[in-house]
């Protein structure tokens, strides 16, 4: 789909930015925020019609590659012109790699770092000079449980979510003065097409995440969303900035071993 309006005409004036909002986790994200008003913009490598159904406010196509600095600076601008000013960001876009180490193609390591590090960087830069001349913003960063702690097989992909967790806390520490917040959410493993790809491809089975989960279950693309549009809203989180905000039903924070884990899990 080409860039532009697509539907509707109501917008409180407040605008975001969704990255990856195609489908996953964050087309849940750009539909919540225009439930709470916001007029979205939705960024994808392409965004197909379908994907902008049950949106009904005001929303914009927004394609392109986050990893392609041509193609940050022209949303930007795009954003820019129609809008005059961006008030929320929400990096999500990005990609898996399920692969051991020692197996690791450099490019495959290349790619994954591009898209799911240098482009929330670019994406940060270019919208965040907007949100530095309006001295207000939010900026929310997609890592990861695998951005926390080291997970086996996904030597590129913890790599680049740890860095998008560094990025998030410079960022907080160099703009929070200037009105620009910028926070990570990390979440635990959500049912996905991503989820649905990796596990085709033998990465692990429902049983070894729900087993490792306190709250015994995967999240849903909403719990995600949810924590996203919390700290987007000022109203809701005017003074948490530099944060990294864990929605993995305890994942980060259970250090017990399995078999109490699991006992806890049953209630026996
Ligand atoms: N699903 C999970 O279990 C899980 C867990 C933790 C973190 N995450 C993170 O959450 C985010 C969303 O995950 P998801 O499960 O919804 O993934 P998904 O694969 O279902 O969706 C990702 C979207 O990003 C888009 N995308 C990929 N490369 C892009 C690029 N260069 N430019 C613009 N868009 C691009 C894809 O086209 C796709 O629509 C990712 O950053 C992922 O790493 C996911």
């Amino acid at each position: 789909m080409s860039e532009g309006f697509v539907s509707g005409s109501r917008g409180s004036g407040r605008v975001a930015v969704v990255t990856g909002a195609a489908r996953g986790i964050g087309r849940r994200t750009a539909l919540t925020l225009a439930e709470r008003g916001f007029t979205v913009c939705i960024n994808d490598l392409d965004v197909p019609e379908g994907a902008l159904d049950g949106v009904g406010e005001h929303v914009v196509a927004l394609p392109g590659d986050v990893s392609n600095e041509d193609d940050v600076k022209r949303m930007a601008s795009s954003v820019a012109e129609r809008f005059g000013r961006v008030d929320a960001l929400v990096n999500n876009a990005g990609i898996s790699a399920i692969v051991a180490a020692e197996d690791t193609p450099t490019d495959l390591w290349r790619r994954t770092l591009d898209i799911n590090l240098t482009g929330p960087f670019l994406m940060c830069r270019e919208f965040g000079k907007m949100m530095l001349e309006q001295n207000s913003g939010s900026i929310v960063n997609v890592s990861s449980v695998a951005g926390l702690l080291g997970v086996s097989d996904r030597v590129a992909y913890n790599a680049s979510k740890h860095g998008l967790i560094g990025l998030t806390r410079t960022l907080a520490g160099e703009w929070g003065g200037r009105g620009v917040r910028v926070n990570a959410v990390c979440p635990g493993w959500v049912k996905t097409e991503m989820d649905e790809e990796d596990q085709a491809g033998g990465g692990y089975t429902d049983a070894d995440i729900t087993g490792r989960t306190p709250m015994n279950r995967f999240a849903r693309p909403e719990d995600i969303a949810n924590a996203v549009a919390f700290l987007a809203d000022p109203e809701q989180s005017a003074y948490i900035n530099g944060h990294t905000l864990s929605v993995d039903g305890g994942w980060f924070g259970d250090g017990s071993w399995e078999s109490l884990r699991r006992r806890k899990q049953t209630g026996e």
